[in-house]
């Protein structure tokens, strides 16, 4: 009987499950009520007492062992079971995901557009990596204008002739001459420059651009337009404000506020103490450029306007700092999810 215990102590050993098949083969073989092993406690009864005192003990080791298996072997085959099982398993509780939201900066993008196609303006694009004569020659500026400066724009290094457009007054251009007036479009992109990323500024942002050439256009249309687009954006009771400014592709330039107010400790920061947000650049587009991209200047006019859209997002939804767009932050992002553009 030692032997036959020894013998099964190793089979036990040697034994692996890895199915429910298996599993029951083993219950079979070694733990059963009607297996080998409890059959042996029959026969241990009838051993002759001094031989019992030998075999008792290891047997009932054997015993235990086959046990201490089994829960192994179940142990395990439930773990491997319950990742097996998981996709076929109906009765377990649906995965109700996230629905995700729209970013800020894209519901402000597509609130833009809408309101401009209301005035029958067509979407423009032009590419990001941009050549000098778009992005600054053809919009009149000087060789040694500063914008060019290293430190303003990022520069493709193997060729310096590309750049990172640093507005989107490049797809003006772009426009221009692929078209003859009318022309009323609105071309929203990413921009960049090289400024040290803070809570005012960052190296990439996203402008909308406006442009309008036709005969007779006048300042009071750009004007008119404007602030119509202030009231679908900001409320009926939005005012704005035109500043004289300078752009060399404009000609006059003007730059637009809206107001913000003036009560609180954050409208000081926000408004630099003056109650007014400048949130976009415009004028009359120069007679230079219309030239430069083969427009013929004595007949036609027009006007351009570019607005950043994270400042309007700002205004809208009182962001403070221009980091929370690019941070992927969701506590930031998920408080969009309510609101549909
Ligand atoms: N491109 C100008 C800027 O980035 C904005 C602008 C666009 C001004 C069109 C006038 C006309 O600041």
């Amino acid at each position: 009987m030692l032997e036959q215990i020894k013998q099964l102590m190793a089979e036990v050993q040697a034994f692996a499950v890895s199915t429910e098949e298996e599993l029951e083969e083993y219950r079979r073989k070694f733990t059963n009520k009607k297996a080998v092993i409890n059959q042996m406690f029959t026969d241990f009864r009838e051993l002759p007492g001094e031989i019992k005192r030998d075999v008792g003990k290891p047997l009932n080791e054997l015993k235990q062992m086959a046990q201490t298996r089994l829960d192994e072997f179940q142990q395990s085959l439930k773990g491997s079971q319950a990742v097996a099982n998981r996709p076929n398993d109906l009765s377990l509780p649906g995965d109700p995901g996230l629905p995700g939201a729209r970013h800020p900066l894209s519901i402000v993008l597509n609130k833009i557009v809408s309101v401009f196609e209301g005035l029958g303006y067509t979407v423009a694009e032009g590419p990001e990596i941009e050549d000098d004569f778009h992005n600054f020659t053809a919009l009149n500026f000087e060789d040694n204008h500063p914008a060019r400066d290293m430190q303003d724009t990022f520069f493709v290094r193997r060729d310096p002739d590309f750049l990172l457009r640093t507005h989107t007054s490049s797809v003006q251009v772009r426009v221009m001459q692929e078209n003859q007036p009318p022309i009323r479009v609105l071309a929203p992109g990413r921009v960049y420059r090289n400024e040290a990323i803070s809570a005012r500024a960052h190296c990439f942002f996203h402008q909308v651009e406006g442009l309008v050439i036709d005969e007779g256009v006048s300042f009071a249309d750009m004007r008119q337009a404007l602030q119509y687009f202030a009231n679908a954006m900001f409320g009926e009771q939005a005012k704005i404000r035109l500043r004289p400014s300078y752009f060399p592709f404009t000609e006059i330039s003007a730059e637009m506020d809206v107001w913000w107010g003036l009560e609180t400790e954050d409208d000081y920061r926000m408004t630099k103490g003056t109650g007014w947000v400048e949130i976009m650049g415009c004028g009359m587009v120069d007679p230079n450029v219309l030239r430069n991209c083969g427009i013929d200047p004595d007949r036609y006019s027009g006007f351009a306007f570019g607005m950043g859209v994270e400042r309007i997002s700002q205004l809208l939804y009182r962001v403070p700092d221009l980091r929370l767009y690019s941070q992927n932050d969701l506590r930031f992002l998920r408080q969009f999810e309510k609101i549909d553009a």
